[in-house]
């Protein structure tokens, strides 16, 4: 046997450094520096290659390379395959990531057991009797899906090698070991090296792959920052965990857009697949509520309407509050301050907190003018209408902005009900058959005079 060898990894960004040292040079970290022993053998784990005819690759002409379309396995969860753009891709790696408890070995479960496929679903995590358990509350039950608990890579391709899937699930990639490499399961060796070996067993089979993920504190996949290029589609399943609701996105896909996003309700039998999201997210209200406005916003490309609250009243304390779940705090001082400068409304002395519903995060500029008919609402105490709906940017000087893709916000807020919608006059709005009614401002305080009159 080789000597034993040893280098020193970055457990934050998986550097790699010749010596120990205190703070990690690439991601200035202090103390995520450790020694891990790589003692790499010859051979690889995944050997079918030595069956396999070694080619020599050509170049060729753009002309002449042949178009084959990624052949798709359909999942049978339709927020999944939007996702992924339209099914699993033959030979790929999918990596999916999210904090501990929001759902990501419940989804995959799901996933494995009403997919049409013979699908291996390795854990490291759980113990069989576990897994069974969540599947009886999932009621679900596929005959062509294998549970293996296991953790070393080379027993894993042991039972592939008999069993033959057609889909593979790992629960959880930091959990897996490699014999070849003496590091401990979870390092950022480990991790590169059992990734290294499923990539080439997907690649080699065209068996696709599905990879579970830890995050580390700052919401990254923990491990090395090469993981994450090493895989064809990495996915992140987020939500809050006091709510219902998951988002699924995606942050990397090598065969499909990266705008789609999927939405998943979290029941007490598992993940419900939400179709039409703008319903869940605006709460049912019988009395017409002040402090509330509906805005109309773009996750990827999907249009969804949403709820903003504010309560906007006088400070009890010297130094005012301003507090926002779901929305940037500097927008939000921003857009009191443009309040407060353009259009003389003196909140300088309230206290300010804004909400969106259904515990989802929203950087969409178009919700603005919402934010402000919410604030506005709370502070006057005066209900909007709840058939109006918004979208329009607030720029610095008052001046209400346009925003994209609004003919698709506006037909969103149509099939949803909404009798009006509130836009930029400065929006080219092309199709003139719009059913819905149409205010357009071009500053907030016209905006106002429509709203409150
Ligand atoms: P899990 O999939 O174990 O999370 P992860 O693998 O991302 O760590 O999900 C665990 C949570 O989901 C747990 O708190 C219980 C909840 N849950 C339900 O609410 N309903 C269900 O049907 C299942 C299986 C789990
Ligand atoms: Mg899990």
């Amino acid at each position: 046997m080789a000597k034993t060898k040893t280098t020193f990894f970055c457990q934050n960004c998986g550097t790699q450094h010749a010596k120990w040292v205190g703070q990690c040079g690439a991601c200035k970290e202090w103390n995520t520096i450790v020694e891990e022993i790589i003692q790499k053998e010859e051979k690889r784990v995944w050997k079918q290659s030595t069956t396999a005819k070694q080619t020599v690759n050509k170049p060729l002409k753009i002309a002449e390379i042949q178009l084959n379309p990624e052949e798709r396995v359909v999942t049978n969860n339709n927020e999944l395959d939007t996702v992924l753009g339209g099914g699993l891709v033959k030979g790929s790696v999918t990596l999916l990531g999210g904090e501990p408890g929001i759902g990501k070995s419940t989804l995959l479960l799901q996933v494995a057991l009403n997919i049409n496929q013979k699908v291996l679903y390795v854990s490291g995590e759980e113990s069989q009797s576990q897994i069974k358990m969540r599947a009886e509350r999932l009621n679900a039950n596929n005959s062509n899906c294998l549970i293996l608990t296991e953790t070393s890579t080379q027993q894993i391709f042991k039972n592939i090698e008999t069993i033959a899937p057609e889909v593979l699930v790992i629960d959880s990639i930091q959990t897996l070991h490699t014999n070849n490499i003496e590091a401990s399961p979870g390092t950022i060796s480990q991790i590169r090296e059992t990734s290294a070996e499923l990539i080439k067993f997907a690649k080699e089979t065209a068996t696709p792959v599905l990879l579970i993920g830890h995050i580390n504190k700052e919401g990254n996949i923990a491990g090395p920052k090469i993981l994450e290029h090493m895989v064809d589609v990495v996915l992140q399943f987020e939500g809050d965990r006091n709510h219902t609701y998951r988002i699924l996105r995606s942050q990397k896909n090598r065969f499909g857009s990266t705008s789609e996003l999927g939405i998943y309700e979290m029941l007490s039998n598992g993940l419900r697949e939400i179709s039409n999201p703008s319903e869940i997210l605006i709460s049912k209200k019988d009395a017409d509520l002040s402090g509330t406005a509906i805005a109309s916003t773009l996750e990827g490309i999907r249009p969804l309407m949403i709820e903003i609250q504010a309560l906007v009243s006088t400070a009890v304390y010297g130094t005012p509050q301003r507090s926002t779940t779901g929305y940037n705090l500097k927008r939000l001082n921003m857009i009191l301050a443009v309040l407060e400068k353009r259009a003389g409304f003196k909140l300088g002395a309230k206290d300010v907190f804004l909400n969106i519903t259904g515990g989802i995060n929203v950087d969409d500029p178009a919700i603005d003018l919402a934010v402000v008919a919410a604030i506005l609402s709370s502070n006057q105490d005066v209900a909007i209408n709840p058939n109006v709906c918004f979208g329009a940017e607030v720029g610095l000087a008052g001046e209400i902005r346009p925003v994209s893709k609004i003919d698709q916000r506006i037909l969103e807020a149509e099939k949803l009900g909404y009798k009006t919608f509130v836009a930029s006059k400065y929006n080219k709005i092309s199709s003139k058959n719009h059913t819905i009614k149409l205010i357009l401002v071009g500053k907030i305080e016209e905006a106002f005079a429509t709203l409150f009159a």
